[in-house]
């Protein structure tokens, strides 16, 4: 089984980016799960100071979902040409995790728009060590749209491109 983390950098309730993983996790194909992390809001501010044992617990926490997951699934809006503070912070408390080199990611775009912290997500993750998967990185745009996860699953060019790049998802970690 293939168990992927898919990591909303949007606390907004009606999220573009998290309806988009939700989506996905209702799509998921045979023998791949996605859960949602939805701790985002309760990590500490990173503090190297903290980064020691014990670690705060919203911090191991983290640190457990993204080591249990064979790969991660981000959806990020863009902030002032940037990435989200509470996205960012959530990477600098997985910086001096020796873990999380090597680790999968791909990305979900919801907005074609949102290009500088698109290329600022890709680079911190980069220097990260982590692998992106090209293939499963796709951009599906849903700027400004009031959509919920049943609708989008009835749009099937939507879905269309969502299971494929799940799929090959799978196949890039098999
Ligand atoms: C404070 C703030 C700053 C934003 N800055 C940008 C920006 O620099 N570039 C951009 O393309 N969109 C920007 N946006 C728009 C959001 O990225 C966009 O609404 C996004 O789709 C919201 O994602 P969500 O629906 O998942 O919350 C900004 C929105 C807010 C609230």
């Amino acid at each position: 089984m293939i168990r992927l983390l898919a990591i909303s950098g949007s606390l907004r309730a009606v999220s573009t980016n998290t309806t988009l993983l939700n989506a996905a996790m209702r799509l998921a194909p045979d023998g791949m799960t996605i859960a949602l992390f939805e701790g985002l809001a309760t990590l500490p501010p990173f503090n190297p100071d903290l980064d020691v044992d014990p670690l705060p617990a919203a911090v191991a926490d983290w640190r457990g979902r993204v080591a249990a997951a064979d790969g991660l699934l981000i959806s990020s809006p863009e902030y002032a040409r940037g990435i989200p503070g509470s996205l960012k912070n959530a990477f600098d408390w997985m910086v001096s995790d020796t873990e999380f080199a090597g680790k999968p990611v791909a990305f979900f775009h919801a907005s074609e728009r949102a290009v500088a912290s698109q290329a600022a997500l890709r680079l911190v993750l980069e220097t990260m060590s982590a692998r992106i998967v090209e293939d499963a990185t796709i951009t599906v745009p849903l700027l400004g749209k009031q959509t919920d996860v049943d609708s989008l699953l009835h749009d099937k060019a939507v879905t269309g491109r969502i299971v494929v790049a799940l799929e090959a998802y799978a196949v890039a970690l098999t």
